[in-house]
């Protein structure tokens, strides 16, 4: 894989605004402030705001009398959900977040001492704790590679894996910098020792292409509420075949068993695919919203807002350059993603830079020493730009 998308090239003039201006109007905060802060939590669209309402209504006016189109809804979203990650809908379970996800790999897999497991140290903590519970609870070793100038080093990486290894687990895009790991690389690696690859996608899903089959990724967890621009409270676990054949469902409840409504049938086999590890009612409101973002997401395509951000961030960062300002993010193709992180060279720190910032309404986050910038598909130029003039 190239940059974000392939032929990529850096362009010092402004970039074209390539997503249409009915897309940005969805977007109500675009009248009161720049917001470049989806890493953390996205602005909600009109027409998710408007889907969730309308789910709550209906519940208020006609109780469970719908309740199979809702069911309809949910199943709708979770065939969205499965054609960006580039699985059947089936290996799809809705779970709370991207923490639940990943504890239920933990609590799945059966483990012994003396096994490990390979991270890295910078990771997101709901990609640390599950598997330090491990480690304190089984004596399962936890090991985990350092990060170097803002990258992983693949080969540091793959020198702590060994036959003892029993799954790799790692961010698609790193929250903290911005680096993408190249997952069918890892995927590789993952297999040659028999372990599993395990991927919180939750900085890299709906922005940047995706195919959890040929990239070799095992098991997948995230939520909806950074850049699938949907409401916190939803989020979603994907196992592969190969996974579930290893990790048993440990959180279960009526709606794991293939036919729910079979209330006194005890002696069901666990749903397909995935669809065991979904244990009871789910947030069906927020859902109904998570859906109406993945339409927009789709509508406008992963390509094309890939090459959006890719576009805005490479200008970004270019522009940077000439001022006081080292980009940590990596931007090597393959390893550049949506998620830029700089900071000021003179020593302010990032936390002074996001409150000056924030005072001229520009919204980026702190993230340790770093200022993270992460625009999305309703973005402009002339945002980065604003940006870029208002940076002390
Ligand atoms: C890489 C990463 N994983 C997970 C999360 C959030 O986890 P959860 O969905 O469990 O709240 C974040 C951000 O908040 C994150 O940056």
């Amino acid at each position: 894989m190239g940059g974000f998308t392939k032929n990529s090239t850096v362009n010092l003039t402004h970039p074209k605004f390539t997503m249409t201006p009915e897309l940005r109007a969805l977007f109500q905060i675009t009248q009161r402030a720049n917001y470049l802060n989806h890493a953390a939590v996205s602005p909600l669209p009109t027409p998710t705001i408007e889907a969730v309402q309308a789910q709550l209504q209906d519940v208020r006016e006609n109780g469970s009398l719908n309740y199979q189109d809702w069911i309809a809804v949910k199943e709708q979203a979770r065939k969205l959900l499965a054609n960006l990650l580039g699985a059947k809908p089936e290996q799809v379970a809705f779970m709370r977040n991207t923490s639940d996800g990943l504890s239920t790999i933990a609590n799945g897999l059966k483990w012994k001492p003396g096994d490990n497991i390979v991270t890295f140290s910078r990771e997101f903590p709901s990609n640390i704790y599950p598997w330090l519970r491990l480690r304190n609870e089984l004596g399962v070793e936890v090991r985990m590679c350092e990060e170097r100038e803002g990258r992983i080093v693949f080969e540091e990486l793959a020198e702590l894996v060994d036959r003892s290894t029993r799954l790799i687990t790692i961010s698609h895009v790193q929250y903290a910098s911005g680096f993408r790991s190249d997952l069918e690389r890892l995927g590789r690696l993952a297999r040659e020792h028999d372990a599993l690859l395990v991927v919180d996608v939750i900085q890299s899903l709906g922005v940047l292409p995706m195919s959890v089959e040929s990239e070799l990724v095992d098991a997948a967890a995230g939520a909806g509420h950074k850049w699938l621009m949907a409401p916190e409270g939803v989020g979603y676990l994907y196992l592969s075949d190969r996974a579930r054949e290893r990790i048993q469902p440990t959180l279960v409840g009526w709606i794991s068993v293939s036919d729910p409504e079979d209330y006194n049938n005890f002696d069901q086999d666990w749903n397909r695919g995935s669809l065991a590890w979904e244990t009871g009612t789910c947030p069906m409101s927020l859902i109904h919203g998570l859906k109406a973002s993945l339409e927009i997401l789709t509508n406008a395509g992963t390509v094309s807002i890939a090459q959006h951000l890719e576009n805005l961030t490479d200008y970004l960062c270019e522009r940077l350059k000439s001022l006081d300002y080292e980009v940590v993010s990596s931007r090597a193709p393959g390893e550049k993603s949506q998620i830029v992180c700089i900071r000021n060279r003179g020593g302010l720190s990032a936390m002074k830079l996001y409150g000056h910032l924030k005072a001229r309404n520009i919204v980026t986050a702190p993230r340790g020493d770093r200022l993270r910038i992460a625009p999305h598909l309703y973005n402009t130029p002339g945002e980065i730009d604003a940006l870029l003039e208002a940076l002390p």
